[in-house]
């Protein structure tokens, strides 16, 4: 396991709970360099270690058993809720040892993701505004697998800089690539940037290009957000799970009051641009962000970058910086 006790101690989207369900109830993930399990437990989802006791095999290729317990597929050894082995196979008559006990973590479900905490849990999981409004659409995007830290990956997703040229006839032009002024705030629930506004050759569907104004915030040191401030509403949460510490999945919960066409073109858009970005962050150099502001150079049009990096550096965020 990477020791970082700010991400050991924060929530980590992991998985669609979707994607679990598909997995008969048990499916394997990665973060921070530990392999864990996830699992349905009747109406719980459970993390832990996925690791069995026994000889060591993965938990995560066993099965659930009666609802709500888990066997080990090597020998059968089968664990309850509470991550106590309950039955051993070849020895029915005989109780289970309490040394025979599975590593649990804390496991939520929140925007239909599965989030893991590897430690105690500091903070809560980020509130996502628009989750419970009912006049949005919610389309998941992702997963994107990056070769990059988290935090580099966070901060492409605050630049908005880079649109004319990375997403050009997209989300940006550059007969248009300035970026006026704007204003940022960091508090205790991170960083706020306001007032963003790119000049982009579509904004709303009608071929005309305009002037967006954009709102972003960042909630976790991995978890970010943006909404367009227009009558059309569109946001999107970001959530970067960190495998390893240059190896990440990125998700996203695009949501609109509008928007033409399925669930799958829409997808397709967010693909693209993901798509767009990632030999970009894939190649920056040093993979892990600096957060000294003395490295690399910074502009106005950074402020967003600025702050994020600054915040990181006093919450003291080791796990992938620099
Ligand atoms: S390794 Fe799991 S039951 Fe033997
Ligand atoms: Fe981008």
């Amino acid at each position: 396991m990477i020791q970082d006790p700010i991400l050991l101690n924060d929530w980590h989207a992991v998985l669609p709970v979707s994607e679990l369900d598909e997995k008969n109830g048990v499916a394997g993930a990665r973060i921070m360099g530990e392999d864990i399990v996830i699992w349905r437990s009747g109406d719980q989802i459970l993390a832990w270690k996925d690791l069995c006791i026994h000889r060591g095999t993965r938990l995560s290729l066993g099965e659930v058993r009666d609802g709500d317990k888990l066997m080990c597929p090597y020998h059968g050894w089968t664990y309850d809720s509470d991550g106590q082995c309950v039955k051993i196979p070849a020895h029915p008559e005989q109780t289970p040892p309490t040394k025979a006990k599975a590593f649990t973590y804390h496991a939520a479900v929140k925007y239909d993701m599965v989030w893991v905490c590897l430690g105690e849990p500091e903070h809560k999981i980020p509130v996502f505004e628009e989750w419970e409004d009912d006049s949005y659409r919610k389309i998941l995007c992702g997963s994107y697998k990056f070769n990059a830290a988290g935090p580099r990956m966070v901060e492409n997703f605050l630049d908005v800089a880079h649109f004319p040229f990375v997403h050009e006839n997209i989300l940006g032009t550059q007969d248009r690539p300035e970026i006026p002024d704007y204003d940022v705030v960091t508090d205790e629930n991170g960083v706020t940037a306001s007032d963003i506004r790119v000049f982009q050759p579509n904004p709303d569907g009608t071929g005309v290009p305009n002037w967006v104004t954009y709102t972003y915030k960042v909630y976790r040191p991995l978890v970010a957000y943006f909404r367009k401030e227009a009558e059309q509403k569109f946001a999107i949460l970001l959530m970067v799970t960190p495998i390893e510490e240059l190896e990440s999945l990125m998700w996203m919960w695009m949501v609109m009051t509008h928007g033409e066409g399925t669930d799958e073109t829409l997808r397709a858009f967010q693909d693209e641009i993901a798509l767009q970005d990632l030999p970009i962050v894939q190649s920056q150099r040093p993979e892990l962000l600096p957060l000294d502001l003395q490295d690399e150079l910074h502009l106005r049009s950074d402020k967003t970058a600025i702050a994020y990096r600054k915040w990181l550096n006093n919450l003291g965020l080791t796990f992938g910086t620099s």
